[in-house]
């Protein structure tokens, strides 16, 4: 679904070049939630910037389904990025002015395209995500983890190739953040979603199939979550640690 292959990114600093990504390599199956951990300023963000089509790669390849974003101009990436990935962000960007179930649905309203199927999928997810009461509420009305699991909704409704997500849980307390993560779970089993997350937290970590550990510019580490949701936190932890002495 997801291939990084030998991504390299750098950023200008005056006459300086910063390099952040130095062969990023890594896939992300069809149907796999995957997180992706790393220090602060190991390249996270940027990594997941590149796969959104934000702002562009030095050199390597990212494919997403059948599309090689090498090389495609401007207009095809925003129509990519506004039609066939997800998103979900750390301060979950709902707008003010419009309702949850509007929120939702305002991947197919800037397009033109609430169609009752639309509306009946907004429905579903929020009846999945535990929010269908707070459908006709307004952001200001609601708690945090309803925020997200809105976001998490918003991210599905046009049946996006990809999910990506950065610090989905940043904001949240630990109960609000299991909630989210719960939802991903959802959406992958429900819904065969393809999540690519990026997470400080090693608790929403160990819900997902697979952890990719980021250190100075590359993959250090690939864990795969073994059915044990607190023996694969415990060899997170480990790793984590491990990566963080090394140096
Ligand atoms: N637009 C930019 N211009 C210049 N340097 C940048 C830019 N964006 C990020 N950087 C630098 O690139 C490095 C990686 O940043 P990035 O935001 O990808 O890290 P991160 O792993 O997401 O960190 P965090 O865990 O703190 O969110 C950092 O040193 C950062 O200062
Ligand atoms: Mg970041």
């Amino acid at each position: 679904m997801l291939y990084v292959k030998d991504l390299y990114k750098s950023y200008e600093a005056g006459k300086n070049k910063y390099q952040v990504l130095k062969g990023v390599d890594f896939h992300v199956q069809h149907g796999e939630f995957v997180a992706v951990m790393g220090p602060s300023g190991s390249g996270k963000t940027t990594l997941l910037n590149c796969i959104s089509c934000y702002i562009p790669f030095d050199k390597g390849a990212i494919t997403i389904g059948e599309t090689n974003l090498a090389g495609q101009s401007e207009d095809m990436l925003a129509h990519f990025r506004n039609t066939k990935i997800g998103f979900v962000f750390q301060d979950f960007m709902l707008l003010d002015g419009l309702t949850i179930r509007e929120n939702i649905l305002i991947p197919r309203i800037i397009q033109d395209e609430v169609t009752p199927d639309a509306e009946e999928l907004a429905n579903k997810l929020a009846s999945l995500f535990g929010i269908s009461q707070i459908m006709d509420k307004y952001p200001a009305e609601i708690s945090g983890g309803e925020k997200q699991r809105a976001a998490v909704a918003r991210s599905l409704i046009n049946h996006p190739l990809i999910i990506l997500a950065d610090e989905p849980t940043g904001n949240l307390d630990s109960k609000s953040s299991r909630a989210v993560i719960e939802a991903f779970g959802e959406a992958k089993s429900r819904m065969n979603a393809t999540i690519c997350m990026v997470t400080h937290d090693s608790f929403a970590a160990s819900f997902c199939d697979r952890v990719i550990l980021l250190k100075d510019g590359t993959v250090y580490k690939q864990l795969e979550n073994g059915g044990n949701q607190s023996q694969f936190q415990d060899d997170l932890l480990s790793a984590i640690k491990k990566m963080n002495m090394e140096i």
